[in-house]
């Protein structure tokens, strides 16, 4: 169980155990961060999970998929950093992670 580090849109931040087997997006979700949307429920469809990652954790989120670069594309708060949390599982890799949900389209 992974701890990561959640900083909402306000710039507060919070300590969140993240449980393997969920994606992040679950993570944030289920600890109450209402702001992080996830209106398509985690199939990749919506862009409203989108979140910027420590870049310091690029590899260990993992590669993002064709599908996951072309939705952000829609974005106009893509940066380098850009990820959709429903495309990153949680694993023992994203201990001490932090994560700031991007702002709103
Ligand atoms: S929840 Fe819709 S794209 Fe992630």
């Amino acid at each position: 169980m992974p701890k990561i580090t959640v900083i909402t849109r306000e710039g507060e931040s919070r300590d969140v155990e993240a449980e393997d087997g969920l994606t992040l997006m679950e993570v944030i979700r289920d600890n109450g961060f209402d702001e992080l949307l996830a209106l398509c429920g985690g199939c990749c469809s919506c862009a409203t999970c989108h979140v910027h990652v420590d870049p310091a954790y690029k590899e260990k989120v993992g590669e993002m998929g064709d599908d996951e670069d072309d939705l952000l594309e829609s974005s106009d708060h893509r940066n380098e950093d850009s990820r959709l949390s429903c495309q990153i599982d949680v694993s023992d890799a994203l201990e001490g992670l932090t994560v700031t949900i991007a702002a709103e389209d």
